[in-house]
């Protein structure tokens, strides 16, 4: 009615925004880099999958975006630091990072080696602070929006950083200490116009946990907890990363968004 939604700027528009998203080959990631570049923003997409990766970059050619694949071990400096190089060698500077290249390799606590530990702590948690540390120093370049930012950092964590899962001692220990660490990076970096937020995703059907193929007994199990019933997609964790990067979020810093269906607000 009288034009209501022509006056109305476009939501969540990423165009001239160019972003990084690592674990992008499949999953998650995957999600946030097809909505990224739908929404407008180029994107650079980075995994230790680079055939993965390129498959993505195919998709979102056809969807008439803007992309290339790195191949980037998140747990490896030279690698992180070839990925920031290479996106402002392609696209000119960096305005999103998207922190989620994340491994989940369930081990009893009493079995778990140091070796175990260390591994999911340096992808899941030293990668985040490297990839942070050098994407920031890149965005402070950019010129303030109007709203005085330069840019915008997620960091995908999980409610595993809110409840325990066993077997996951490592895990839960890398996605509570991304929020601690989010929080003090966000308070650091937003004089200089950088935004940090977190996501929780909940129980979410990708390749890496993929509820269609579980047995029908453990799918329950899994399930019960959930008041909604069901996994989340990663679309839905997709839509959440969105928000976050884009200037509708412009007051959103330090913050995480709980995307689990319900599961931890009981
Ligand atoms: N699926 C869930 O239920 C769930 C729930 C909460 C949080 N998460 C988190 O969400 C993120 C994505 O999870 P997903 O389920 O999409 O995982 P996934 O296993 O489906 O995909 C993860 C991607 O990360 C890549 N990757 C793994 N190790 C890497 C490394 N060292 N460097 C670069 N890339 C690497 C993989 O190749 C893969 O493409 C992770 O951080 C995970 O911890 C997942």
């Amino acid at each position: 009615m009288f034009g209501l939604n022509k006056t109305l700027p476009k939501f969540c528009d990423l165009k001239g925004k160019v972003a990084i998203v690592t674990g992008a080959a499949k999953g998650m990631g995957k999600a946030h880099s097809l909505t990224l570049s739908k929404a407008g923003a180029k994107v650079a997409l980075a995994d230790i999958d680079l055939a993965g990766c390129q498959l993505v970059v195919d998709e979102i050619k056809k969807q008439r975006g803007e992309s290339f694949a790195v191949k980037c071990d998140m747990s490896q400096k030279k690698d992180i630091d070839n990925l920031i190089a290479e996106t402002v060698k392609k696209f000119g500077k960096i305005d999103i990072l998207v922190n989620n290249a994340g491994i989940f390799p369930f081990k009893p606590f009493l079995e778990m080696q140091e070796q175990d530990f260390e591994k999911v702590i340096d992808v899941n948690l030293k990668g985040y602070f490297l990839a942070a540390q050098a994407a920031t120093k890149e965005m402070q370049k950019n010129q303030p929006n109007e709203k005085g930012q330069r840019g915008s950092i997620i960091n995908i964590a999980s409610i595993a950083a809110i409840v325990g899962f066993p077997g996951l001692v490592h895990y839960c220990g890398s996605k509570g200490g991304i929020i601690g660490m989010s929080k003090a990076m966000a308070l650091e970096l937003a004089p200089l116009g950088i935004r940090v937020n977190n996501v929780d995703p909940g129980a979410i059907d990708t390749p890496g946990a993929s509820m269609t193929n579980m047995d029908p007994k453990a799918r329950e199990a899994m399930l019960a907890p959930i008041p909604m019933k069901r996994s989340g997609t990663a679309q839905e964790i997709a839509n959440a990363v969105l928000f976050l990067a884009s200037n509708e979020s412009s007051y959103l810093t330090g913050s995480t968004m709980v995307v689990d269906g319900g599961w931890v607000a009981g």
